[in-house]
C-alpha cells in the first residue's frame, strides 16, 4: 500500500498576482518558513499541497490552465470567489478566530453569515482533497482557517492518517468559551489523529477546553474517543537555520552590510520586523522607543530604529486603522527628535527581499521583538541564526511562543514600557562577551531543532499514533 502525503493550508506556497495593465497572471513562491520546511514532503513524487492561490478573481477559462501548471509542481488550487474571501478569510478567520485566539476579545466579531461561509469553505477544501486522496493517505492540515476540516475528512476517509497543526496560540478556556461555535470548532479539530501546537501551554489550554466543553476524558496528551485515541502535543516550529546562516556569510550580504556601515556610521541599529498586525505590539514598541530617547537623551543621534512593517490583511478595518496609527506615531517621534543629519526611525511599509532581510539581520545591533501575543514568532529565530559573528542582542516578548526556547534573550513583558526602555539600554550597552555567550546558546538550540526536524518529528509522531490506535483495536 503506498500512502500519499497531502499538505493542506489556506494559502498555497505560491501566490498569484495579476498584472494590472495586461491582466496577465504570475505566481510568486512564498519565502515563508513553512513552505521551505514542507517542501521536502510535497515536492516528492505523488505528494501534493492543496490551498488557495491568494486572489479571488480567476476567470472560468483561466482555471484549467492554472490547475495544469500547478499540478506540474505538486500543487492543487482551491479557488475562492470574492464573497468567500470576504466572509471566510477576512470574516470568520480574521475578524473572529484571529483576534479571539490572540486574546483581543474587543476586536472579535461574532457574525453568523461569516460562520456559515467558514463551514462552506472548509467543506470546499474537503471536497478538493477528496478528488486526490486515497482511503489510507496521510493528510496534514494547517492552521486556524481550516479547523473543521479534520472531522469533515474523517467522515469520508475513516482510515486516513490525519494530522493538524495550529500556528497561532490556542487561548485559555475562559477566552475560547466566548465563541458561539466553540463545540463545533472542537469537534472539527478532533477528527485528527494528532493535534500539534507550538507550546505546552497551548496544548494545556486546548485539553482544558476539550474536557470542559466537549466532555472527552483526556490525560497525558491523549484524548479518548469512543472508537479511537487522539494525541495532542507541542511541536515548537523551527527555521531553516542553514539558509539564514549561509546567507549571512554570503558576499552579497557582506556588501550590503558594508553599505549600511557607512549609512549608519556611529549609530547603533535597533531592528523591528513584523507583518502589520495589532498582535505584534508595534504601537507599544514605538511608545517605548520614544520614552527611551526621552529618558536617555545621550542616545539622540546615536541609535536608529529600523521599523519594517510588511503589509497584511489590508481589507480588514483594524489593520487599516493600525496602519494610520503607526504612520502618525512614527511621524510624531521623528518630528520630535530628528536633527538635520539624523532621523530616529527609518520606517518601511513593504516586503523586503530575502537578501535585504539577511543584511538587516546581520547589521542590527539589537532586535526588538515585542508581540502582545504570538504563536511562535520566527523573526527572532532568523535574527539569531543570522548572527554569525555572535554580535547582537535579542529583546523578546514573553508572550511569543519562541520565548519558551530562547531564554537567553532579554525577555520582557510587552505591556511594561519601563521594562522595554531598560531592556533597550541593557542591550545597547551589553559587553560583547555576554552577547556572544547568549547567542551561542540560542544558536545551538535553533540549529538542532530546525524546520526540517520539526517536519520529521511531527510526521513520525503522526505515524506512531496510528500504530498505537491499531494495537489498541487488536486487543
Ligand atoms: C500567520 C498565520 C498563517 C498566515 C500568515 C499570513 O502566520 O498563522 O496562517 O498565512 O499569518 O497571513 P495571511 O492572512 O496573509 O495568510
Amino acid at each position: 500500500m503506498s500512502q500519499k502525503k497531502i499538505i493542506v493550508s489556506n494559502r498555497l506556497p505560491v501566490t498569484a498576482n495579476r498584472d494590472e495593465e495586461s491582466g496577465a497572471l504570475e505566481f510568486k513562491p512564498s519565502a515563508g518558513g513553512l513552505a521551505t520546511g514542507l517542501s521536502s514532503i510535497f515536492k516528492e513524487k505523488g505528494n501534493l499541497w492543496i490551498g488557495w492561490p491568494g486572489i479571488p478573481d480567476f476567470k472560468e477559462d483561466e482555471k484549467p490552465g492554472v490547475i495544469k501548471s500547478l499540478r506540474g509542481e505538486n500543487m492543487a488550487p482551491v479557488f475562492l470567489n470574492k464573497k468567500e474571501v470576504l466572509l471566510y478569510y477576512e470574516g470568520f478567520s480574521n475578524r473572529t478566530l484571529w483576534p479571539l485566539f490572540h486574546y483581543f476579545t474587543e476586536f472579535t466579531q461574532y457574525t453568523p453569515e461569516d460562520w456559515d461561509m467558514y463551514v462552506a469553505v472548509n467543506q470546499k477544501f474537503c471536497d478538493a482533497i477528496l478528488e486526490y486522496a486515497g482511503p489510507d493517505d496521510i493528510i496534514w492540515v494547517h492552521d486556524y482557517q481550516l479547523l473543521l476540516l479534520p472531522s469533515m475528512l474523517r467522515e469520508k476517509l475513516p482510515n486516513a492518517t490525519i494530522g493538524f497543526f495550529q500556528h497561532i496560540p490556542f487561548p485559555s478556556y475562559e477566552i475560547f468559551r466566548l465563541l458561539p461555535w466553540r463545540s463545533e470548532i472542537l469537534e472539527g479539530m478532533l477528527g485528527a489523529d494528532l493535534l500539534g501546537f507550538h507550546t505546552y501551554d497551548d496544548t494545556r489550554h486546548f485539553m482544558s477546553s476539550v474536557s470542559r466543553i466537549a466532555g472527552y476524558p483526556n490525560s497525558m496528551g491523549t484524548i479518548k474517543m469512543a472508537n479511537r485515541i487522539i494525541s495532542v502535543d507541542a511541536f515548537p516550529m523551527g527555521i531553516d537555520y542553514d539558509k539564514f546562516e549561509k546567507a549571512a556569510r554570503s558576499k552579497e550580504t557582506y556588501e550590503k552590510v558594508d553599505k549600511y556601515k557607512s549609512l549608519f556610521a556611529n549609530q547603533q541599529v535597533v531592528l523591528s520586523i513584523d507583518r502589520l498586525d495589532y498582535t505584534k505590539g508595534i504601537k507599544r514598541r514605538l511608545y517605548a522607543f520614544d520614552k527611551f530617547l526621552e529618558m536617555y537623551p545621550e542616545y539622540i543621534g546615536k541609535v536608529v530604529l529600523v521599523l519594517l512593517v510588511v503589509p497584511s490583511r489590508d481589507k480588514v478595518d483594524q489593520y487599516q486603522q493600525l496602519k494610520e496609527e503607526i504612520d502618525t506615531l512614527v511621524g510624531k517621534i521623528d518630528g520630535k527628535y530628528s536633527t538635520i543629519d539624523w532621523t530616529p526611525i527609518q520606517y518601511f511599509y513593504r516586503s523586503f527581499s530575502f537578501d535585504g532581510l539577511s543584511a538587516l539581520y546581520s547589521k542590527a545591533d539589537v532586535a526588538l521583538i515585542t508581540p502582545l501575543r504570538d504563536g511562535m514568532n520566527l523573526v527572532c529565530k532568523e535574527y539569531v541564526a543570522s548572527k554569525v559573528t555572535q554580535k547582537g542582542v535579542l529583546i523578546l516578548s514573553e508572550m511569543a511562543g519562541a520565548a519558551k526556547e530562547l531564554s537567553e534573550a532579554i525577555l520582557i513583558n510587552p505591556n511594561d514600557e519601563a521594562e522595554i526602555v531598560e531592556a533597550l539600554k541593557q542591550a545597547l550597552e551589553m559587553p560583547e562577551i555576554e552577547q556572544r555567550n547568549r547567542l551561542l546558546e540560542m544558536q545551538e538550540k535553533l540549529k538542532r531543532y530546525s524546520v526540517h526536524r520539526w517536519v520529521e518529528v511531527f510526521v513520525e509522531e503522526l505515524l506512531n499514533v496510528k500504530d498505537r490506535q491499531a494495537k489498541m483495536n487488536i486487543k
